[in-house]
């Protein structure tokens, strides 16, 4: 019996190793579409911006509300898992150069072991295959989700340009179409969806990627998180690095060479197609992850977050284009006009379509913006407590939201913003749900179910139709 059951959820699969078929039997799958990334959970889903994106656990129950109907849907999206950036990917392999010019083969021992074969293979920018499924799977998990609307309604698709960023954006879309084609119940069947396509260009206005304002960007407020970062390491690295310098003596480990270390825990994890766990994982506890958590949580709120100054400002322009779209006045951007918003393409329907219809739209960008249009939405706002932000996902899981990079901006993150019409209301209803956790609406007077009525949530974000401190980057 115990046989059976094994061999129908370990499926068997062919492993092709120099043109042998080798029989294999591969465990369960780590992402799946509707929970993410479910192996080795207790460090994997601390690895802040480089966690991939898994169900963050749920106060509020995210299926939507008894008598509910949801009537609209805007999800705002990053990017799948991807390789490093360019410049930490030369960086990580300085680094595993210097290891092997400095350390004997014969002395790595232990978990350190694998390290006198490893050779750095990992590509710069773009979205490994892992990265690329879990775009598909956001798209199938979408359309499933809201399957009453997506049945008839393509979304409205809008990517910023960089190339990891459209692709993301296409595999959403694949994924969508697929589920779609597969329910054989809808009759619109044209495919590939239209994508708008906005410039990361120097002095570009793009709501879906900063880099306009001139304080934000180049100021005093562009070290906050630094600043932030640099006092947390000196508490939390010392010990990691001196055990590194112990165990592979010669290399001699900065700070940042220890931080380099973790990293290639989840990179080396996420370029496995099948996300399997990188042993660079192993050499680190999971209190050291935790506190790595930590570690890139101050990244993003004290450089893009509430944390920062000019952050919430960074996020106004697509707050007001997310007005716009909930209400279907045009007004709401205009509000915004001084913001990051490029009027040439909101002003056209062709680019930024208003009612007729649209009840789907479908952003992506990167974790940085997400980030922005989070707290312009007044989300994890904590500085009404006046204290640093928590020092741990499980003391920030609060009423305040659970503010953490992994639960926020993992590899494939998105908040779903939606509205509903309720049997027992008047008026229609809004709330957001990132990553699967619905995160309470702030300062509309929101419900049980952590919903705001539009009017009231419309009011609420006065910061963002006023265009934020936008004047303030000059
Ligand atoms: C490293 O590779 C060599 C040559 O293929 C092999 O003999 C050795 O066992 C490997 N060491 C480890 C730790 O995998
Ligand atoms: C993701 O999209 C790219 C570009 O359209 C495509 O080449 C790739 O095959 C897609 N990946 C998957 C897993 O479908
Ligand atoms: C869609 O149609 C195909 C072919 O008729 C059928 O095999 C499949 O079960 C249908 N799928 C659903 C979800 O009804
Ligand atoms: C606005 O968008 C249009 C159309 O894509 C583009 O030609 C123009 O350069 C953009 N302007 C700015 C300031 O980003
Ligand atoms: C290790 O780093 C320290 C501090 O940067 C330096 O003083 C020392 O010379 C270095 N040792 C080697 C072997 O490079
Ligand atoms: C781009 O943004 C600047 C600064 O907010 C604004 O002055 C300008 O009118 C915008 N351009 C377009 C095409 O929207
Ligand atoms: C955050 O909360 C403070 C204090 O309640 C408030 O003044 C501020 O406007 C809020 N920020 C945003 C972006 O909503
Ligand atoms: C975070 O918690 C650790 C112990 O887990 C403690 O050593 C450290 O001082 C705390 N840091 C902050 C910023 O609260
Ligand atoms: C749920 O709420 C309770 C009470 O506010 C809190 O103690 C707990 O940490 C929360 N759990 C999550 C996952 O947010
Ligand atoms: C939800 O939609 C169903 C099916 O279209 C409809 O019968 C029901 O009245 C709607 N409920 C509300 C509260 O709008």
């Amino acid at each position: 019996m115990s046989l059976i059951v094994l061999f129908l959820t370990f499926g068997l699969f062919y492993l092709q190793i120099n043109g042998l078929s080798v029989p294999r039997v591969s465990s369960a799958p780590c992402d799946t579409v509707n929970h993410g990334y479910q192996c080795s959970n207790a460090i994997s889903h601390l690895w802040g911006q480089y966690s991939p994106y898994f169900s963050v656990p749920t106060n509020i129950s995210a299926s939507v509300p008894e008598q509910c109907n949801v009537t609209f849907v805007q999800v705002l999206s990053r990017h799948g898992a991807r390789d490093p950036t360019s410049s930490k990917t030369t960086e990580y392999g300085a680094l595993i150069n210097r290891i092997h010019n400095s350390v004997p083969a014969s002395h790595f021992k232990g978990e350190y072991e694998f390290l006198a074969n490893y050779s750095y293979t990992l590509g710069a920018d773009q979205l490994t295959s892992f990265g690329q499924q879990e775009m598909v799977n956001s798209g199938t998990k979408f359309f499933g989700r809201y399957h009453h609307l997506t049945a008839n309604y393509t979304p409205f698709i809008r990517s910023s340009s960089e190339s990891r960023v459209v692709e993301s954006a296409q595999n959403f879309s694949q994924g969508f179409h697929a589920a779609r084609i597969a329910s054989n119940d809808s009759s619109d069947s044209s495919y590939p969806y239209p994508i708008v396509i906005i410039s990361e260009d120097t002095g570009s206005n793009n709501t879906l990627d900063h880099g306009l304002c001139t304080a934000f960007e180049t100021g005093p407020d562009s070290e906050v998180s630094d600043n932030a970062q640099a006092t947390w390491t000196s508490v939390f690295i010392p010990p990691i690095q001196a055990r590194l310098n112990k165990n592979l003596p010669g290399v001699n480990f900065t700070v940042q060479n220890t931080i380099d270390m973790m990293d290639l825990c989840p990179f080396n994890t996420v370029a496995s197609p099948s996300g399997t766990l990188s042993t660079f994982c192993n050499l680190f506890t999971q209190e050291e992850w935790q506190q790595y958590d930590y570690y890139q949580s101050l990244g993003k709120y004290y450089g893009y977050g509430e944390g920062n100054p000019l952050g919430p400002t960074q996020g106004v322009g697509w707050v007001g284009e997310l007005l716009a779209r909930l209400t279907g006045e045009h007004q709401y951007v205009k509000d915004s006009l001084y913001t990051s918003v490029n009027h040439t393409l909101d002003d056209s329907p062709a680019t930024f379509p208003l009612g007729g219809g649209h009840l789907l739209y479908a952003d992506f960008s990167h974790d940085n913006d997400m980030t922005a249009a989070m707290a312009a939405l007044g989300l994890y706002n904590i500085s009404a407590t006046n204290g640093p932000l928590p020092n741990s996902t499980l003391e920030a899981a609060t009423d305040l939201g659970g503010y953490a990079a992994s639960w926020t901006v993992p590899f494939a993150a998105r908040i779903y913003v939606e509205k509903m019409t309720c049997h027992d209301q008047q008026e229609e209803l809004v709330r957001t749900v990132v990553n699967d956790r619905v995160v309470p609406l702030q300062n509309c007077g929101a419900d049980q179910f952590g919903r705001c009525r539009l009017n009231a949530f419309v009011e609420s974000l006065s910061f963002a139709r006023t265009g934020g401190n936008w004047d303030a980057c000059f």
